[in-house]
């Protein structure tokens, strides 16, 4: 039988929460949802392991095999709720053109009328976990923090790994410190009585809301990664990227990794490339042996929030403290680190179960040399080698893993640091099968601006929708900007002068693209630990050397440039990943008008000016 729904102010909050404001509003949403319960998440070792066995018990989690996997888990979702859900999720500014063309909107009035009904008795049957997070080294002040009311366990316990989760964040917020509320519910109120599904989802309504100007979160009917774990896109991103719009800064969907010398010497860099397209990858790269002595250190691996400094540099901060990582393709050739950080203290979500209670998923051959004979997919049907041949995936192609940053053997040694770390470069790459070269960098602050701003990718299974189509994805911020696109790039370009008046040195900024491919669709760049080869040219870039040649996309290597040793790469193929084919140019072009026509309230006349220049540029070679 279930408890009688809570009254009013019955939120038996622990006398060490002391922020009038902060309890005023949990109780406020327990009036409001009607949870049978509220739970107060500490953060603890403790906690963690007691809900984890919740999980286990309610059939969420399967608990796997000790031995093989100490202290981890194994959720399927319902094969409704796997991805962000990017055309239920709404930029709710008092005007529709501060969101832009690129947002869904509704009038905060009009949506707040919406959510209402829907949220009014939505966690009736359950508990209301209580989830305060910072985003940030605590108590930095480049930090922020947020309290994350769900009822649901996986998002508690995925919190305690994705973020700075727990009491501590009490003491930092005080008794009136500031703080991003961020309601979720799955949608899925129990009647009394009622048997809990594994997976409690709304199937059929899913709204994620942000309202910028007030800075709230409203999360409906979904329990997956970005849709349900409220600090990551919802917070970090879109509310985060309108704040640093007003402050004066950056929050970006972008890595940041160190890079060191044989010599010592050591760069950091922020590269920015969309859902599902190599952060993980690049941000924990080991580098072939012909780079002996130089070393590759994870700063993050998915956001940075980005500072200007009075030293004349722009320093980067990740604000998690997890990795929450796409699964298929992980294995020891293109991620050997990532493989390290997951032996243990793991959530995997949709990926298959071995017969000897381990994880499985498509890429995992490469390894072992054969695929395993029988398994359970992330439906939890039964899965041969036959059913591979056929087509059908033993995880699902955005499963995941929840992992704390500590597990990272390649984690670099001031990944906590409040100051953050100095960026010497921005890096921005699609994943295109055609057109964008290799590697070019951009001849200045605008070029590299119009190189971000018109990027292009093939989509790919992180977002609920058709795959391998090719969009415009400025920046890698088309699902997570919070406000007006043409404002942000403005943004950007501010940035230069702002820098400027400051005596900055700017980064170097670079466009990239592993994933061009021959006739016959195969990759023709190995990209993984040789993408060393690249950013060992960038690092020769910043430091002044190499002449590289012009294109009209910006400077290209020369193929003596990179270093090739170790690795059979003829000329002839180096110039299949770098040409620039006039008649491809011509076409993408007429994408980037199109782009800039959706665009074209507020978009910077300095972007149309650059695209008349390259333009002119491809009609002369
Ligand atoms: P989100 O977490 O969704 O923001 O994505 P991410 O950018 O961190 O993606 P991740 O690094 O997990 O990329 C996963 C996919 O990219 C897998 O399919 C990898 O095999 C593929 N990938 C990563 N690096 C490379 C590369 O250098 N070359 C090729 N061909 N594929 C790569
Ligand atoms: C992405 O889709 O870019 C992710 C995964 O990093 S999620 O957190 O689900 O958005
Ligand atoms: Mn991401």
């Amino acid at each position: 039988m279930n408890a009688p729904a809570l009254q009013g102010l019955e939120i038996n909050a622990p006398d060490y929460v002391k922020h009038p404001r902060l309890l005023a509003w949990v109780a406020d949403m327990v009036a409001l949802c009607k949870p049978d319960r509220v739970f107060w998440c500490d953060g603890s070792q403790e906690e963690y392991d007691r809900l984890c066995q919740q999980l286990v018990d309610a059939g969420t989690f399967k608990k796997l095999n000790p031995a093989k996997r100490p202290r981890s888990y194994l959720a399927w979702s319902d094969p409704s709720d796997v991805a962000r859900v990017e055309d239920r999720t709404f930029i709710c500014s008092e005007k529709k053109e501060d969101a832009g063309p690129t947002n869904n909107w509704m009038t905060p009035t009009e949506m707040r009328a919406t959510l209402q009904p829907l949220f009014d008795g939505c966690m009736r049957g359950r508990t209301m976990y209580v989830v305060p997070f910072s985003m940030g080294p605590l108590g930095s002040h480049i930090a922020h923090i947020g309290v994350e009311l769900t009822d649901s366990a996986y998002v508690a316990v995925n919190q305690r790994l994705m973020t700075r989760m727990g009491r501590a964040v009490y003491d930092v917020l005080g008794v009136e410190g500031d703080f991003v509320p961020c309601m979720h519910t799955v949608g899925a109120p129990l009647q009394p009585g009622e048997q809990d599904k594994p997976w409690p989802c709304n199937p059929t309504t899913k709204y994620i809301v942000h309202y910028p100007e007030t800075r709230e979160i409203w999360s409906y009917g979904s329990g997956y990664g970005g849709n349900a774990l409220l600090g990551k896109k919802c917070l970090a991103l879109r509310i985060a990227s309108v704040m640093g719009r007003d402050q004066g800064w950056l929050a970006e969907h972008m890595l940041i990794l160190g890079v060191t010398s044989p010599e010592g010497k050591k760069y950091h860099v922020a590269a920015a490339f969309p859902s599902a397209c190599g952060k993980t990858n690049f941000s924990m790269l080991v580098p072939p042996p012909a780079f002996q002595g130089w070393k590759v250190t994870t700063i993050g691996d998915d956001i940075a929030w980005i500072k200007p400094h009075a030293d004349g540099k722009m320093y980067a901060i990740n604000p998690e403290a997890g990795y929450f990582g796409v699964a298929p393709g992980t294995n020891h050739l293109t991620n050997p680190n990532c493989l390290a950080s997951l032996h243990q203290d793991v959530i995997f979500t949709n990926v298959a179960l071995t017969d000897d209670g381990d994880v499985w998923w498509e890429g995992l051959e490469k390894d072992t040399g054969a695929l395993p004979a029988h398994l359970l997919d992330w439906q939890g049907k039964d899965w041969t080698p036959e059913d591979g041949k056929a087509g059908r995936k033993a995880a699902h192609p955005n499963s995941r893993f929840t992992v704390a940053a500590t597990n990272n053997p390649a984690l670099d040694p001031q990944w906590d640091d409040p100051a953050g770390v100095p960026i010497d470069a921005f890096i921005f790459g699609g994943r295109r099968s055609t057109t964008v070269p290799l590697v070019t960098e951009a001849r200045n602050w605008m070029e590299g601006v119009y190189m971000a701003a018109t990027m292009g990718s093939e989509t790919t299974a992180a977002a609920f929708g058709a795959q391998g189509v090719v969009r415009r994805d400025p920046f890698a911020m088309l699902p997570f900007c919070g406000y007006n696109m043409s404002d942000y790039f403005q943004h950007w370009l501010d940035m230069e002068h702002k820098l400027e008046r400051m005596g900055h040195t700017l980064p170097n900024i670079f466009c990239v693209n592993w994933f061009r491919k021959n006739a016959e669709g195969q990759f023709v760049w190995p990209g993984y630990g040789e993408n060393m080869r690249v950013l060992k040219w960038m690092i020769d870039r910043i430091e002044g050397r190499g002449q590289g040649h012009e294109t009209m996309f910006g400077i290209a290597p020369q193929y003596a440039e990179i270093n090739w040793q170790g690795l059979d790469f003829t000329p002839a193929q180096f110039e299949a990943v770098t040409h620039i084919d006039k008649a491809a140019w011509t076409e993408e072009f007429k994408l980037h008008a199109e782009l800039f026509g959706m665009l074209a309230y507020h978009l910077p006349k300095e972007l149309l000016a650059t695209k008349a220049a390259m333009e002119q540029h491809l009609a002369a070679a």
